[in-house]
């Protein structure tokens, strides 16, 4: 027997060095975490046999692991996948880790999609998938397209909607609006965009500094992409459809003057549980 990788000296160890960079129960929990991966064993199972001895390989996969989590790779990287809306989403460093924030511009969507009929929804820079699986799979007849610039991206979002057994969302790779089909229009349009102006120092911070900058950064203060989305969404819109729009703590009002001067009503923000305005939308008049 070799105490070293007993499993509740395992777990000390990655405790007493992951609390370098988090706070005492976030190293533990992630240390649990991080072991109960490694070993394909519940978290509980680390408990009822906290003295049992790791195979030797699967000491040093974990103890590997622990290192690159104190050197601030996310978790959700080094795990392969993260929950979001009640589901477990594959990601990778082609992908932003879905925010719980981002569950925000989920429900507010909802509220705005038909439950009894069928209808089309696009969602603009999926990444992973989150928004659009996260819609799709409460409304079932609902056709979801999601789109994004990045191939890397899409290949996890298309599985991820394999692995959900979700048929009724279509993965397609486009620079915003290019390659969506022509003559289509669209119940609902949503979008979390890069929205944080280049040189934010949130960039250097958290899994921020792992994650693609592509799906982070836009130009002219982080609205290049929003005034891009603004301006073209309008004309993909049925009558009285909403785009709603993610966007950073500081640009509800730029947000709605953008939506306003685009021509949509009902022009509002609608605030995260922090009390903050973070999702921005409006609605098409009409013909
Ligand atoms: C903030 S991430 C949001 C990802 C996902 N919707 C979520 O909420 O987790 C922004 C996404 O927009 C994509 N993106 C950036 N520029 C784009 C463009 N010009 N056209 C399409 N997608 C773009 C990025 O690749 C990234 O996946």
């Amino acid at each position: 027997m070799n105490p070293e990788i007993r499993v509740d000296r395992l777990l000390g160890e990655a405790s007493r060095l992951l609390v370098r960079s988090l706070d005492a129960t976030e190293a533990r929990a992630e240390a649990e975490i991080l072991l109960s991966a490694t070993l394909g064993r519940a978290r509980s199972w680390l408990f009822a046999f906290a003295d049992a001895e790791v195979d030797a390989e699967l000491a040093h996969q974990f103890r590997t692991l622990c290192e690159r989590r104190a050197q601030g790779e996310p978790i959700a990287y080094l795990l392969g996948h993260r929950e979001f809306w009640g589901m477990r989403l594959e990601v990778n460093a082609c992908t932003l880790i879905p925010r719980h924030d981002t569950e925000r511009l989920v429900e507010l969507a909802l509220e705005r999609l038909p439950t009894d009929r069928p209808c089309q929804v696009l969602d603009l820079g999926t990444g992973s998938g989150a928004i659009a699986l996260a819609l799709a799979s409460e409304r079932p007849r609902a056709r979801v397209l999601a789109t994004d610039r990045s191939e890397g991206a899409l290949e996890v979002a298309r599985r991820n909607a394999r692995a959900l057994g979700l048929a009724n969302v279509e993965c397609v790779q486009s620079d915003w609006f290019d390659e969506v089909p022509r003559g289509l229009r669209f119940d609902l349009i949503v979008s979390n965009p890069p929205y944080i102006a280049e040189g934010d120092p949130h960039l250097g911070q958290g899994d921020c500094r792992h994650e693609p900058l592509s799906a982070l950064v836009a130009d002219a203060q982080g609205l290049s992409d929003l005034q891009t989305l603004v301006a073209q969404a309008p004309q993909w819109l049925t009558p009285g459809a909403w785009l709603l729009l993610e966007h950073g703590w500081d640009q509800a009002a730029a947000v709605r003057a953008l939506l306003g001067a685009s021509g949509l009503i009902d022009v509002a923000s609608w605030q995260d549980l922090a009390g903050v305005d973070r999702v921005s939308g409006g609605r098409s008049a009409g013909d």
